[in-house]
């Protein structure tokens, strides 16, 4: 089943920052300084699209952003935004649903695998790992469990409700850092957010 948050586009934004304020934003942030100009990028699950007016901030201009996101209204909005003059390719399908036509030089997946059982997040992983370069840098941030009691209870808590307005498949955090360490890559930095409960990690493949 795959998840879809046409149901909560438009008020995803505005619930995120009353539950975690700016965290979700500055963890993404952080990991853009990574990005060197004019590279070739892709970005899966951007949701409304605001990473792009982040990322036409630092380079308004020399970007080739290839932005994939499921649901049609998150996609809608993501189309309105500020992109400068990067030049940015929109596509309204899952990501293991397209097929690759090229490798980039940056991979950026904010709160994607969250929403996956183990075995999707295998299988995308894999098809996207596929579609970086040697030498590419994926940019990823997700939540972590890191021993707090109430991370357990807002995660359950998001859990059951975008199950139920969204209709994603899991009710517990895959094991995200294993996929990364199965194919080789490399830690380049990595910082943690909102009392350790949001990990953002820049790997390097090698
Ligand atoms: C938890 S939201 C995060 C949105 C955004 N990255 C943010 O931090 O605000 C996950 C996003 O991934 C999208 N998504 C889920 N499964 C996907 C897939 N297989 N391919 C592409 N997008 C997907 C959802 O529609 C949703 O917009």
């Amino acid at each position: 089943m795959a998840s879809n948050y046409d149901n909560s586009a438009w008020f995803y934004d505005r619930l995120s920052r009353l539950v975690y304020g700016k965290a979700l934003i500055n963890a993404q942030v952080y990991l853009l300084q990574f990005i060197k100009p004019n590279s070739n990028i892709l970005i899966v699950g951007g949701g409304t699209g605001w990473i792009l007016e982040e990322l036409a901030k630092i380079h308004p201009t020399g970007l080739k952003i290839t932005y994939i996101e499921i649901s049609a209204n998150m996609m809608t909005l993501s189309k309105k935004r500020w992109v400068a003059d990067n030049q940015v390719t929109f596509i309204n399908s899952a990501a293991e649903d397209v097929a690759a036509t090229t490798r980039f030089d940056v991979l950026i997946t904010p709160f994607l695998f969250d929403n996956f059982k183990e075995e999707t997040l295998q299988k995308i992983f894999a098809h996207l790992h596929a579609q970086l370069k040697t030498g590419g840098i994926w940019l990823n941030t997700d939540f972590q469990l890191s021993g707090k009691w109430w991370q357990n209870v807002l995660l359950k808590s998001m859990f059951i409700f975008f199950r139920l307005i969204c209709g994603i498949e899991t009710s517990v955090l895959p094991d995200i850092e294993k996929e990364f360490n199965l194919y080789k890559y490399n830690v380049i930095a990595e910082k943690t957010f909102f009392g350790d409960f949001i990990l953002s990690i820049a790997y390097n493949k090698s």
